[in-house]
């Protein structure tokens, strides 16, 4: 696997294989490699003649600085596991190199699919996911670019973005299923924060995001948010952020079940100090 600093270099080789033809998958990381990012790898060497990978903490979408420092930082580990997986390049800046001094930040406008959910409760977070994936996407310039589902927000922000700032980098965004733990934890960086006993009880998010599916035939949206609110907080160990369930055009809350289009539910908790998201499709 070759390993590119800075963007010039990267450029350059990703030309000379553009004039090949070749085509070029993305799977854009901060880092921490679990099995989820492995899957997104795997996908783009199945589908595309080069793969390029990204290693970059983003400062731009932690809303929190301690959520920054404490981001798990494994670039030995994470090369090793690129290599085995067979990522043709990893792509690998500083800081300075994506944010040098004195640029302008990029101001986004997604509307309100970005002011809801995580928007709410992390203010900033998905403008700085639009600068760095756009700075990413314009350097890069893949055929494909592979993202989990389990950011589910963050894959409809990142197709807005692709539609409304960089339609003419014709770049199809591939969605890629939730990987799990054998316990039903969905697979996120963060779970390696987790001590042993918050650890066991973290799978009870992804337990109840499943069993929301069973009741829906059984309650309404209503008494459903409120089941969860309950289930969630009588651990000791979690603490709900929010359970919402939405319309996945707009990710507009829905309010009864009749509603027409495909529907997501949604969850953010907090497992001691750190926060886990997921989600399940409600069709
Ligand atoms: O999903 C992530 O790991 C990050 O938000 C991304 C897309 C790599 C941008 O920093």
């Amino acid at each position: 696997m070759e390993i590119f600093k800075t963007i010039k270099s990267l450029q350059e080789r990703i030309s000379f294989l553009k004039k090949e033809g070749k085509t070029i998958g993305f799977v854009p990381t901060m880092g921490a490699l679990h099995e989820g990012h492995i899957s997104l790898i795997n996908r783009s060497v199945e589908e595309n003649s080069f793969t390029v990978s990204s290693l970059f903490i983003n400062p731009t979408q932690f809303n929190n600085s301690e959520d920054l420092e404490k981001y798990p930082r494994t670039f030995d580990e994470d090369s090793e596991k690129l290599q085995s997986a067979k990522c043709d390049i990893l792509f690998f800046p500083s800081s300075q190199e994506m944010y040098p001094e004195n640029e302008k930040a990029q101001q986004f406008d997604f509307g309100k699919i970005a002011t809801v959910m995580e928007g709410r409760f992390r203010p900033g977070h998905f403008n700085g996911v639009a600068q760095i994936v756009s700075k990413l996407f314009r350097i890069v310039k893949p055929t494909r670019a592979y993202f989990g589902q389990k950011d589910f927000q963050q894959l409809a922000i990142v197709k807005k973005l692709n539609t409304n700032y960089l339609k003419e980098l014709k770049i199809e965004i591939v969605a890629c299923k939730i990987i799990r733990e054998k316990d039903g934890l969905a697979m996120s960086s963060r779970n390696l924060r987790l001590n042993k006993d918050e650890r066991q009880n973290a799978s009870l998010i992804s337990k109840t995001l499943f069993t929301t599916k069973e009741l829906k035939n059984k309650m309404d949206v209503k008494n459903l948010k409120k089941w969860v609110l309950e289930k969630i907080n009588k651990n000791k160990y979690l603490e709900l952020e929010y359970f919402d369930i939405v319309d996945n055009q707009n990710l507009d809350s829905i309010s009864n079940w009749d509603e027409k289009n495909n529907k997501t539910a949604c969850i953010a908790a907090y497992c001691g100090e750190v926060r886990l998201i997921d989600n399940i499709a409600i069709t």
